[in-house]
């Protein structure tokens, strides 16, 4: 019994004087003295072995003892834990440059979009919507193209073989049926978005693309608004020394229709491939409502006139931007589309 009192005594020194200066000391430690074959637990074991009635001495030194190590072992993992937190902070370099975030630019064609729309937002355009999945009468009918209209040919499109009445729709002319069938007017808007034709895919034409068409009802439109409108959306766009010229054209909604052409920015119109030698660049669709438009939504045609007009925005991000294959648009090359990081 003397001999286990002794044994503790100098457990206790070793407690005291052996350093334990790191996470590996520390596990020695915990091992040697509190583990389940440590000498703690030997010592319990030994108590079977004392006399009863010093049983209580030993059990009291016993407990002081395993106080002592277990209160040594708390205080050293408390100090190894914040020194190991410490050194992990020192090991960082905050003068080192950060990790890269990779970072996205704006696709060509949302830059243009968006160039389109900031002009005639200036003009009190506002932005509208309308689904890219329509029926028959909100893309044609509506439109003064009744089944078997001829000029149905011009824009024929893809038909959904389930819902024989539902097409992608070949032009955002779709939206401003939808706006003047709300009965709210005046209407000034412009319509963004895709659109889709049954065409060949080539450098030049795809089976989708993108317009923004523009609509303007109230009393009093004219033609002369017309001209003014586009007139000043192109000198904002290219530059007040742009000329403009309209030709008469056709199309069922509107009367009279005009095709609005600008002096070819390439060749300043002189003649180039861009323009086939004409000097001249076709940019846009035109026209004064067709009164039977205004009446298939609901608006009086002796009391309201409008003008709208239509754009495709491809062909005037192919110039600016000098890309000769509108299939790159949509071919998702993060070669292509990085180029225009730093373009407006
Ligand atoms: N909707 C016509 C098209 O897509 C463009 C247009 C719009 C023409 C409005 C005249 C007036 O071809």
């Amino acid at each position: 019994m003397d001999q286990l009192l002794q044994q503790i005594l100098d457990y206790k020194r070793e407690i005291e004087e052996t350093p334990v200066n790191g996470i590996d000391s520390l596990e020695a430690y915990r091992i040697r003295f509190l583990g389940t074959k440590g000498i703690l637990k030997n010592l319990f074991t030994e108590m079977k072995n004392v006399p009863s009635e010093r049983k209580k001495e030993f059990g009291q030194v016993l407990n002081e003892f395993k106080q002592l190590a277990e209160d040594k072992y708390d205080y050293w993992k408390k100090e190894i834990g914040s020194k190991t937190e410490e050194s992990t902070a020192d090991q960082v370099d905050t003068t080192l440059p950060g990790d890269l975030l990779a970072i996205g630019s704006r696709h060509p064609i949302s830059l243009m979009k968006n160039k389109i729309i900031k002009i005639f937002e200036r003009l009190g355009f506002s932005v509208a919507e309308g689904p890219e999945i329509e029926d028959d009468w909100h893309n044609f009918t509506a439109l003064n193209l009744p089944e078997h209209h001829p000029a149905r040919d011009m824009q024929d499109t893809f038909y959904i073989h389930q819902r024989p009445d539902w097409l992608l729709r070949t032009h955002t002319s779709n939206v401003q049926i939808r706006e003047m069938e709300k009965g709210k007017l005046p209407i000034r808007i412009i319509c963004p978005g895709r659109v889709y034709r049954n065409e060949t895919i080539s450098a030049r034409s795809h089976c989708f693309f993108h317009q923004v068409e523009g609509l303007y009802i109230d009393e009093n439109v004219s033609f002369a608004d017309l001209k003014q409108t586009l007139y000043f959306f192109v000198q904002e766009m290219y530059g007040k020394n742009i000329r403009i010229r309209f030709r008469p054209s056709y199309f069922p909604f509107t009367e009279p229709s005009a095709e609005m052409d600008i002096n070819c920015q390439l060749c300043n119109g002189t003649g180039c491939t861009v323009c086939k030698h004409s000097g001249w660049v076709e940019i846009l669709g035109c026209g004064m409502i067709h009164p039977a438009v205004l009446e298939n939504c609901g608006i009086d045609s002796n009391h309201f006139t409008g003008f709208a007009f239509g754009m495709g925005i491809e062909r005037p991000a192919l110039l600016k931007y000098g890309i000769n294959d509108i299939r790159l648009f949509s071919e998702n090359d993060v070669r292509f589309l990085r180029q225009f990081i730093a373009a407006t």
